[in-house]
Order: structure tokens, then sequence, then C-alpha cells
């Protein structure tokens, strides 16, 4: 079974989908985290971003960034070398909708991902999951969020207990220029598949949203056992 989990940055995807995982007992897939390993390779490989709509599929092997199955999800290597620490650095962030913009690294990845999924049960999320990635999805959710809870969550997440309304504003500006670049793309833009349920998470704490994403898993996987 594959859930798919999209929505725009700082709807709490990632940890949703961890989460609902593990009690399902799915392996979980972000696929931002591996973008963001790519973004990080070529920064590290000293690419400058206004170069990266060159990146063809023989410059991105030569990235070695692989994602390598672990207890409960895949641990980004690069090189060999783990760098799930490095993925939420600010100047990762402020580059992956370019990498995440170009054609051949779409592709490049989507061979990926879907390799990924065989022969196990999935929760995956990211912006074009349902959509491009897996869209005969037995589950598909899309989560939204006011944006002014969106910064206001990201911040926290952080290390900020009490961000003021200007750090908000200012995380809000970031969140949704990121949300612009990845809606007004070409190809594979952020997009709520026709077929997935919404979720606006605004009001609901982290245990509810999980709890309404796993009694949606339960009710699907009985129908489909029927
Ligand atoms: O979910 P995230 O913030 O880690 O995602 C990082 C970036 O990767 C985001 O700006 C959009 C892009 N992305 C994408 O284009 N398609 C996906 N399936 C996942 C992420």
């Amino acid at each position: 079974m594959i859930i798919a989990i999209d929505g725009p940055a700082g709807a709490g995807k990632s940890s949703t989908a961890r989460a609902v995982a593990k009690r399902l007992g799915f392996r979980h897939l972000d696929s931002g985290a591996f973008y963001r390993a790519l973004t990080y390779a070529a920064l590290r490989h000293g690419m400058q971003p206004d170069t990266w709509d060159g990146l063809d599929p023989a410059r991105l092997d030569a990235l070695r960034v692989e994602g390598q199955p672990s207890a409960d999800g895949f641990r980004l290597l690069c090189a060999g070398m783990d760098v799930s620490g490095h993925l939420r650095e600010a100047e990762v962030t402020a580059n992956v909708s370019r990498m995440a913009g170009v054609a051949a690294v779409r592709d490049w990845l989507l061979d990926r991902l879907r390799a990924a999924s065989r022969g196990v049960d999935l929760v995956a999320d990211g912006r074009d999951i349902g959509t491009v990635v897996f869209p005969d999805a037995e589950l598909k959710v899309f989560l939204v969020a006011d944006p002014v809870e969106r910064a206001r969550r990201r911040l926290v997440e952080h290390g900020r207990t009490q961000p003021d309304a200007v750090d908000v504003r200012a995380e809000r500006e970031r969140l949704e220029a990121r949300d612009r670049l990845d809606s007004e793309r070409a190809i594979a833009p952020l997009r709520r598949a026709p077929d997935a349920v919404e979720i606006d998470t605004t009001g609901l704490t982290f245990e509810e949203q999980v709890d309404r994403i796993v009694r949606l898993a339960r009710d699907r996987a009985e129908e489909l056992s029927r």
C-alpha cells in the first residue's frame, strides 16, 4: 500500500508522514530529502545554482547521492557519507526549489523514488507524490495550513520557543516564496491530486492529524480487502 502526502512548505508533511508510517509499520519516504541531498551535494561540489539547468544524468550520477533503506525510512548518503544533518541548512533550503525545477533532476529522481517503493508499504511525502510519482497510490492526502501557523511551527521546529511577529512574518515570506516557485514551475508543480483528501491542520494538534490519516489508511485497507 502506498500513502501519498503532499502539500506546501511547512504544512507538517514529513513529521506527519514519519509518525503515520511508524503507527502503521510502513516505511517513510521523504522525497524532499532527496532534492535537498542533491542540492547539498551540488553546492559542496562548487556548482553554482545558475548552472544547474545544465545538469544531466551523468553529472547527477557523479554527485553520488543515494537513499539507503534504514529501519523505518531512508538515510541520505552522498559519496557514502550520511548527510542527513546538513539537509535543513539555510543554504540548502534557499536553493532547493531551483534544483527541484530542473527537468533532468526530476526524471533522474523519479526512477529512484519509484524503485524505493518496490515490495514495501510506504508513506511518501512531497509535492508531486500523488500526481506524478505514485499516481495510483491507494490513499492520497493533501495537507494545508494557514501560512502564519506554518511559519510559526517552522520556527518552533528550529528551536524558537516563542517566535515574535517580525520573525514569523519573515519566515512566512520565505515559505510563500518557495510555494510560489514550487507551484508555478512548468514540471510537476505542487498541486492537489483530484482524488486527494484535503486536511487543514491549522486547528489540529499533531496527534489529531496523524490519527486522521491513520484512520483513513485503515478504512482504505479495509475497503481494498473486500
Ligand atoms: O518538503 P521539503 O521542504 O523538504 O522539500 C524541499 C524542496 O523540494 C521543496 O522546495 C520542493 C521540492 N520538492 C519537490 O519539488 N517535489 C517533491 N516531491 C518534494 C520536494
